[in-house]
């Protein structure tokens, strides 16, 4: 093609990213009703986006002719109240936390900077550090995923702008712990916590934005608030930053309807209290039934990640998928190996289904 000449260098490098199966593509392939196909391969939440968030997009649905606040004010306020963090230390993008990923590397990636990223994990970071001209760096967590303060010093030198840390990380579900993440904030670099799946853990590292300048915590509408759809991610970060946020961010980047829906889900409360209940009995479900078959890693995300060594995760997933079962295969992420596969928590009723067909396919 004449004009692939003109693309930028680290563009050419990029693997794509690899999304979890569609229920459409899999109804099609497999000659399926979609009705029976359940959806275990994305963390999305299977009760559902909150009632009143619905009811929110139908009253807006006429109000799209016009702009939205540019700042997602009201929204930020909501987050505010939700989180305990004034709207000052907050900041929102319209493309779910992938977008305030992509946002941050304009701020913090000059051409030829370097990302420290331990694997495997959530895969954008690296796709985002490259399309950015970065060059993510590659830290291998341990065998129980973990990963050492010393292990990502090591990589870090004058060169490093960001460091990321996946608490709870996709795919394994294991959290980084406070103690470490302050060791890292030592750094001379910008240290991102996705957050993405913490409202299912312990614990949150968020308060530590009031203590360091350097500390980002990302966080999606996606998983708990059941709002993957709209596209809405948050973080809070230092007021600085944020300030430097709002220079670079996309205008209006939250739609009218995402707005609404994002209020409406914060204030919900009963929907994310049921949601958390059923991700926290679930996990328990999936690791009993499933502990004799394969290995189980602990959790404290929405999913829990096995491993079905000697079988391929392929193989297995694929099986899964003949019986109408997406789960994600996690051969795509650097550094994960062929054995292991992500199941996102269910309902009780979908959990059984895995369980069962786990049982008969290994
Ligand atoms: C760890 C992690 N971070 C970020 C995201 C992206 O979230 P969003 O849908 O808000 O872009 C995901 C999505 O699966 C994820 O697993």
């Amino acid at each position: 093609m004449r004009f692939e000449k003109l693309l930028r260098p680290s563009v050419r490098g990029i693997k794509e990213y690899v999304p979890g199966k569609s229920i459409e593509e899999i109804a099609l392939r497999y000659g399926l009703d979609p009705a029976c196909i359940i959806k275990l391969g994305s963390n999305e939440n299977p009760l559902g986006p909150s009632p009143r968030a619905v009811a929110a997009i139908k009253e807006k649905a006429g109000k799209v002719h016009l702009y939205p606040p540019s700042d997602a004010f009201e929204l930020r306020k909501a987050i505010s109240e939700f989180t305990g963090y004034p709207e000052s230390n907050i900041v929102v993008s319209g493309n779910g936390m992938d977008g305030i990923l992509d946002t941050m590397m304009r701020l913090f990636m000059p051409h030829g900077a370097e990302a420290v990223i331990p694997i495997p994990t959530f895969s954008y970071y690296e796709i985002s550090t490259l399309a950015n001209g970065g060059k993510p760096v590659f830290v291998e967590r341990d065998r129980d995923f973990n990963v050492k303060p010393e292990a990502i010093f090591d990589k870090v030198n004058s060169n490093t702008r960001m460091i990321f840390l996946c608490s709870p990380n996709n795919p394994s579900g294991n959290a980084v712990s406070e103690k470490e993440v302050r060791k890292i904030l030592d750094a001379d670099a910008i240290v991102f916590v996705d957050e993405a799946y913490a409202d299912f853990a312990k614990s949150s590292l968020n308060s530590l934005i009031r203590e360091y300048d350097n500390l980002i915590t990302g966080h999606t509408f996606s998983k708990l608030f059941g709002l993957a759809g709209m596209r809405l991610g948050y973080a809070l970060v230092p007021e600085w930053l944020a300030k430097e946020y709002m220079k670079v961010m996309t205008p209006f980047s939250v739609d009218v309807l995402s707005l609404a829906a994002g209020i409406a889900a914060l204030g919900d409360k009963d929907h994310l209290r049921r949601s958390i209940e059923m991700v926290r009995k679930g996990r328990i479900q999936l690791a009993g039934g499933l502990g004799s078959l394969c290995q189980v890693y602990p959790s404290e995300a929405n999913f829990i990640m096995i491993d079905v060594a000697p079988r391929t995760a392929g193989e297995v997933s694929e099986s899964l998928l003949q019986k109408g079962i997406i789960v994600r295969d996690c051969t795509s992420f650097r550094g994960a190996g062929n054995s292991l596969i992500r199941i996102t928590v269910g309902t009780e009723e979908q959990n059984k289904r895995v369980i069962e067909a786990l049982r008969s396919v290994l």
